[in-house]
């Protein structure tokens, strides 16, 4: 009965893709919604707005952070990640079914609306192919849940109520360094799963990839049913910590490379 209901509210599976099983986020499959049916893309946040790296003192800051935590494989060089992809995960049950009126890389704000609940936090990083070299003008795209748990999706039956400031939904196209970066809140836990941010990186002529970020230092992860399957040597890879920037009252800051190994488009 249980699989029966879940099914039913899997627009994925109703499209035919296909699906892995029935508990949320379960599935391994890619999104079937095309770049191109998004329109074309603008960021609202450019490069120019703050400094995609950190200064020295707030890297130094962060190794320091980082190392005390058993993190510091997040800093590592991008040469040094080079050999091994991002692991794919699930797009789970809650891709947009049609894009949002307001599809831009701020989600904390729909066009000139309050500003969504949350702790917002500064996405950024860089796309690199497996030798370490940036992809530039790819599109990256990320959706998750409202502060919260809820996801903006017709399907999507949870009881708390719906943050009408999220947007849920946003794109970055990576520039000439394959640089990208998103304003959006540090993800939150829903039933069932650990905070997590669904990505889909989408290069002409190549599969698109799919996977999900996930919060260092997040407890809920060790006992996250999609977190477990990803070999524990990958697993920094897809986790990056969220930390206070130079501005005490302003955005937390994520930084997150993600490393794409190539797979040819079929058809
Ligand atoms: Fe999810």
């Amino acid at each position: 009965m249980r699989k029966q209901r879940a099914a039913a509210i899997d627009p994925i599976a109703e499209q035919g893709v296909g699906r892995a099983d029935f508990r949320p986020d379960a599935m391994v499959i890619t999104p079937t919604c095309t770049g191109s049916q998004y329109g074309p893309s603008q960021p609202i946040f450019t490069q120019d707005h703050l400094p995609v790296r950190p200064h020295m003192a707030d890297i130094r800051r962060r190794r320091l952070l980082l190392g005390a935590a058993g993190l510091l494989p997040l800093l590592t060089a991008p040469a040094a990640l080079a050999a091994m992809s991002t692991p794919r995960q699930s797009a789970g049950p809650f891709y947009p079914t049609e894009p949002p009126l307001d599809d831009d890389n701020n989600l904390v704000r729909i066009h000139d609306g309050e500003v969504a609940s949350g702790q917002i936090s500064d996405l950024r990083g860089r796309l690199l192919d497996l030798n370490g070299r940036p992809l530039s003008g790819v599109r990256i795209e990320i959706w998750q849940c409202d502060a919260n748990g809820r996801y903006r999706h017709p399907r999507e039956r949870g009881r708390s109520p719906i943050d009408p400031a999220f947007q849920g939904f946003g794109h970055a196209v990576t520039d000439e360094e394959g640089r990208y970066r998103f304003r959006t809140i540090k993800p939150v836990t829903y039933p069932g799963r650990t905070p997590h941010i669904h990505v889909a990186v989408r290069p002409k002529g190549a599969e698109p990839l799919v996977t999900q970020l996930y919060v260092a230092e997040e407890p809920r992860n060790t006992s996250d049913f999609l977190y477990r399957r990803i070999p524990e040597d990958q697993r920094h890879l897809v986790t990056a910590a969220f930390l206070p920037g130079n501005d005490p009252q302003g955005p937390l800051q994520a930084d997150w490379d993600i490393i794409f190994g190539a797979v040819e488009a079929s058809g």
